[in-house]
Parts: C-alpha cells; sequence; structure tokens
C-alpha cells in the first residue's frame, strides 16, 4: 500500500484529500494541530476501510511537533511515497492598504506557508527517500503568481505563495539528484473557509482532480507549477 502525509487535514481541501485518497487505496497519515478537535477527520478515519487513515499531531509552525510526527510517522510506515504540503493560512483580510496592514500578518503567512513547507519536507526526508518514487505536492496558489499580479489586494497571502513557488524551484533542485519529485500545485477556488462561500469549486471536485495529479506527478515534473489537473500551461509563475 503507497503511504501519503497531508498536513492540514482538519478541514477544507485536506480533509477531502484524505477522503480521497484513502478510498483511492492509499495508507493516508492526516496531520492535524488539535486532533481532537477535528471531528471531521476522526469521522473520516472511522469510516475508512481499516487501517487507511492515521492521524498526526502536527503543527507545522513548530521543530518539536514535526519532530514528534516524523518520529510517530516512522514507526507506522516504512516509506512515504507521497508527502503534500497542504496547511496554509490567510491571516488577513485581503483589502486592507499598504498603511492598514498589520505587519504580523506576513509572519503568520510565512511562517506557515513557506517555513512550514521546509521544515515538514526535511524532516520527513528519511522516510522519503527509502520510497522508490517520491513526491513532494506543495499546495499553491495562483495569488502566488508574479506573472498574474495586477492588483494590491492579499499583500501576505500572496507573496508568501510566491515564496512557496521558490521554495519549490530550489528544493525541486535539490531533491531530484535524490529522486525526489517536488512541485508546486494550485488546487482551484475552492468553497473552504480560506476560500469563502462564493468559490467555484467544491473541496471535493478539487480532492479528486489533485489525487489522480498525484497519481500521475513524474520526474518530468520536478520543479514545476501545475494547475489541479496537472497542467502547467495553465499557470505563470
Ligand atoms: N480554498 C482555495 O480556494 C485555495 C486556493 C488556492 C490555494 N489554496 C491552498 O490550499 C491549502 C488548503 O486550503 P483550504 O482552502 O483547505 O483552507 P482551510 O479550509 O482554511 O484549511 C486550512 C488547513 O490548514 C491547517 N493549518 C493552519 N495552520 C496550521 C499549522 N500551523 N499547522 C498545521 N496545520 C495548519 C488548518 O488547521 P486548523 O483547523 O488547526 O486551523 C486547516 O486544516 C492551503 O495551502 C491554501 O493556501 C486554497
Amino acid at each position: 500500500m503507497d503511504t501519503a502525509l497531508i498536513t492540514g487535514c482538519s478541514r477544507g481541501i485536506g480533509l477531502a484529500l484524505v477522503r480521497e485518497m484513502a478510498a483511492r487505496g492509499w495508507h493516508v497519515l492526516a496531520g492535524a494541530r488539535h486532533p481532537a478537535a477535528a471531528h471531521a477527520l476522526q469521522a473520516v478515519a472511522q469510516n475508512a476501510s481499516p487501517g487507511s487513515v492515521d492521524i498526526l499531531t502536527l503543527d507545522v509552525r513548530h521543530d518539536e511537533s514535526v519532530q514528534a510526527a516524523a518520529e510517530e510517522a516512522a514507526a507506522k510506515v516504512r516509506r512515504l511515497d507521497v508527502l503534500v504540503n497542504n496547511a496554509g493560512v490567510f491571516p488577513e483580510n485581503g483589502s486592507e492598504s499598504l498603511e492598514q496592514l498589520p505587519l504580523e500578518c506576513f509572519e503568520d503567512a510565512f511562517s506557515v506557508n513557506v517555513v512550514g513547507v521546509a521544515r515538514v519536507t526535511r524532516m520527513f526526508l528519511p522516510l522519503l527517500t527509502r520510497a522508490a518514487h517520491p513526491r513532494v505536492i506543495n499546495m499553491s496558489s495562483l495569488a502566488g503568481s508574479i506573472g498574474e499580479k495586477e492588483d494590491s489586494r492579499y499583500y501576505c497571502y500572496s507573496a508568501s505563495k510566491a515564496a512557496l513557488n521558490m521554495l519549490t524551484r530550489a528544493m525541486a533542485a535539490e531533491l531530484r539528484p535524490r529522486g525526489v519529485t517536488v512541485v508546486a500545485v494550485t488546487p482551484g477556488w475552492v468553497k473552504t473557509e480560506l476560500g469563502g462561500p462564493n468559490a467555484k469549486i467544491s473541496a471535493e471536485e478539487s480532492a479528486r482532480s489533485l489525487a489522480a495529479t498525484i497519481d500521475r506527478v513524474s520526474h518530468h515534473d520536478a520543479g514545476q507549477f501545475l494547475d489541479r489537473d496537472g497542467n502547467k500551461a495553465a499557470t505563470t509563475w
């Protein structure tokens, strides 16, 4: 059984991806900051086939939390085929001017959306490099596209996702010789707490496309910025 770790699974896209990948036969390690409060995730784990979903306590901002999760994962699985760096925050209203914006929003966005990805990826590398075809999927956003940027909205979130795209390229270059494929993927505009009620697609629809793309990602995609269906032409850096 192939194994995947997904971060940020208490709700939204992460939760839907746990359900979708477990249904496709993956053994999913589902990270959540507060598993006891993640009732929807617990229900998914209970309804999935036995042994297909394990919930790990994992806060991507803290070394100790990620280290403990990596140790718990190593006790459960021999290798990790896929890491989905899904946990993300959008710590602003989105329409603040430069003068209004609390600067701590940059720290919040970068600590989860960028530093958290670097932290989780490096701490899970020993498990990833034991897989035959390990993949790291960084959940990015078109908001991180410099080429598409034409307004001043979402200062912190956009800057953090642009930084995540650069982190993706750098990690892809370093890890490719070690057999690890790293890509950035956009999930679409998705109806979640982060995406809001006006978004275009459900978390389930996004997760179906993402899971199919995760299955198909190959070393030819290393360092690419893909849409949820795996197309690179649809996204601009
Ligand atoms: N929705 C969209 O339209 C959209 C578009 C483009 C990209 N994305 C990206 O897709 C990913 C998932 O977004 P979503 O829409 O599903 O958002 P969401 O519904 O707000 O869910 C975010 C998840 O991240 C978790 N999280 C936040 N901080 C964390 C931390 N420090 N450690 C571990 N987990 C943490 C949250 O857990 P708690 O419950 O503990 O807070 C929650 O499970 C994000 O990276 C987002 O940027 C979303």
